[in-house]
């Protein structure tokens, strides 16, 4: 029996992930703490509410004597942390929140379990994840499509949002080295699939391209990203989780660098066959003012979980990105809810008269 207390599990990634260990492990606890902000959605986690082996806790990682205190009432095998502020156009408009909930919520986190683990009897099997990004290492150039990310290439982030996770990165290595903290870190290229709040490029451009809406594509269209299919992401956390060796980085990539034309003109092609609308064209397309100090190209290698524990991406990019269309020509309410802001009344609906744990 495992117990997994993942933070940000309302989120795109962290709700794929929650899904992920109750729909592969019998044995298993997962209790789900998220504050529930604007990304964070109780709907991407309706079909297990009633699932005995998950709770779901409403807090703010960056509450710190809560957090400790979830540590001892639920002593978790696994401290999986997803919630961060994610996105980095909002980053470049509010800088300060990413350090909030980013550094200094992380390092609630990793100073809860600190305390709770590195007494006398130690952490024994015990591990914190800190789920990061290949943004941490900055960009690379379109000219050299040889060069990749590796887990020892220097930390050299653009954004507010990359230095936020850079740095939260060099706190979990730093209790590691200091307190002997069981940890591991994954870096993980661009994710996609269900559950992906339409903020981001591609669950933006379905939607859009579904409405005949304008398709805003930042300067050339030309920067490329490694998209990662989110379930062969959700895989690998599981993997470096129970098999990763202790203290360890891995990158975890996709091999599917595309550049945001491409994919933009996949969505299209596919929405317009899929739905035989021709009014669903490259017409659509808006080139707009590029992203302020926009990285260019980002590509992983991901030799080291491969060779260590076997993991490889197993979605190739075409059978992903119409999984997603699917997903989102099938969830057609979730994405209403999304759009209006109506999801956020879900957590009343389903829990304002529960009893709340802790
Ligand atoms: N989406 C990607 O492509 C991608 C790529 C690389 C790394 N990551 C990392 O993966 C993690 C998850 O990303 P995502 O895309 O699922 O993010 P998301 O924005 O969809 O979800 C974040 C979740 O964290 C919760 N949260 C935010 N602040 C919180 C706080 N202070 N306390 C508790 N919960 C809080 C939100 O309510 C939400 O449920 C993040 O750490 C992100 O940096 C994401």
């Amino acid at each position: 029996m495992k117990t997994y207390l993942v933070t940000g599990g309302a989120g795109f990634i962290g709700s794929n992930f929650v899904h992920y260990v109750l729909s592969h492990h019998d044995d298993v606890k997962v209790v789900n703490v998220d504050s529930l902000t604007y990304a964070g959605n109780l709907e991407n986690l309706a079909a297990v509410s009633e699932d005995e082996r998950y709770v779901f806790v409403h807090a703010d990682i960056c509450d710190r004597s809560r957090m400790r205190s979830l540590v001892d009432e639920f002593d978790p095998d696994y401290v999986v942390n997803f919630a961060a502020e994610s996105h980095v156009d909002r980053s470049i408009e509010n800088p300060s929140v990413f350090a909030d909930t980013n550094v200094l919520g992380t390092i609630s986190l990793l100073d809860a379990v600190r305390d709770a683990w590195m007494g006398a009897d130690g952490p024994g099997e015990r591990k914190y994840l800190q789920v990061s990004t290949d943004e941490v290492y900055g960009t690379l150039s379109l000219d050299e499509p040889d060069t990749f990310f590796r887990e020892d290439t220097p930390l050299s982030p653009h954004s507010p949002y990359s230095a936020s996770k850079a740095s939260a990165d060099l706190f979990v290595q730093a209790y590691a080295d200091t307190y002997g903290l069981p940890i591991n870190i994954t870096r993980c290229s661009n994710n996609y699939g269900p559950y992906q709040f339409p903020e981001k490029l591609i669950p933006l451009m379905i939607h859009n391209a579904q409405s005949h809406e304008a398709l805003p594509v930042y300067g050339d269209g030309l920067n490329v990203r490694d998209w990662l299919y989110v379930e062969d992401h959700c895989k690998a956390i599981d993997l470096v989780l129970r098999k990763g060796r202790v203290g360890e980085v891995y990158n975890v990539g996709g091999h599917n660098e595309r550049s945001n034309m491409y994919i933009v003109e996949r969505i299209i092609a596919e929405l317009a066959e899929r739905l035989d609308d021709p009014a669903i064209c490259t017409s659509l397309i808006r080139h707009v003012e590029d992203r302020k100090g926009h990285d260019r190209r980002y590509g992983i290698a991901p030799d080291k979980i491969k060779e260590e524990l076997g993991w490889e991406p197993e979605t190739a990019f075409e059978d992903g990105i119409a999984r997603t269309i699917s997903w989102y020509l099938d969830n057609q309410e979730w994405v209403e809810h999304v759009t209006s802001g109506t999801y956020q009344q879900y957590f009343e609906h389903m829990y304002g008269n529960r009893k709340v744990l802790s």
